[in-house]
């Protein structure tokens, strides 16, 4: 069975097989976590994400991790729903973008991987709900993969995910 554990930290320091980033449709790099993600894993980054992009909210593609050091193979993009409010799907494709991130990372035989809190930075949605749809999906959906870490960037979200994987 998968583990499931957050903690607490910048997710460009995980020692996995693939991190998650929480992208923008075009792949090209933003802010927030996607920013540190393509800082770490340098310029080709954002061209492999241009040549398979645009990614549709909710799902999840997959790039060679560039300059992050090893064990980190992959990356895992995905895009988050924006906040509207919680009646536009939002809660589907949040849980859409954890499901479609195991997918693609178990299709490339990924072990372990690292997810950060998606949608809950920019795009507003709220931390806790975020944190029991995370939980919720991840441990709900056949994986191979043995080992996810929940990285949280500040110590809010470290307790909302610890609670959240408490229930
Ligand atoms: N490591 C782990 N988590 C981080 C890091 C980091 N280095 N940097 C930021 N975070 C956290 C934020 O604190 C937040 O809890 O990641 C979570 C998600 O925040 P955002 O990065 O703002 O992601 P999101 O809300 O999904 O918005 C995505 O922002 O920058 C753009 O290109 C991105 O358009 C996309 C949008």
């Amino acid at each position: 069975m998968v583990a499931i554990e957050a903690v607490r930290g910048d997710i460009t320091e995980e020692h996995v097989d693939a991190v998650v980033t929480a992208a923008n449709e075009s792949l090209l790099g933003g802010g927030g976590v996607d920013g540190a993600v393509h800082r770490a894993a340098g310029p080709r980054l954002a061209q492999a994400g241009s040549a398979i992009g645009p990614c549709p909210p909710g799902d999840a593609m997959a790039t060679p991790s560039f300059d992050l050091d090893p064990p980190v193979r992959h990356i895992v993009h995905t895009v988050g729903p924006v906040w509207e409010g919680g009646d536009q799907g939002e809660a589907e494709i949040l849980a859409s973008c954890y499901r479609h991130s195991l997918q693609v990372a178990d299709e490339l035989d990924v072990r372990s991987i690292a997810f950060p809190a998606i949608a809950t930075g920019v795009h507003g949605f709220p931390a806790d709900q975020a944190a029991r749809i995370a939980v919720t999906t991840l441990r709900s959906t056949p994986t191979r993969i043995e080992q996810i870490r929940l990285v949280a960037f500040d110590h809010d979200t470290y307790e909302i995910l610890a609670v959240a994987l408490r229930r």
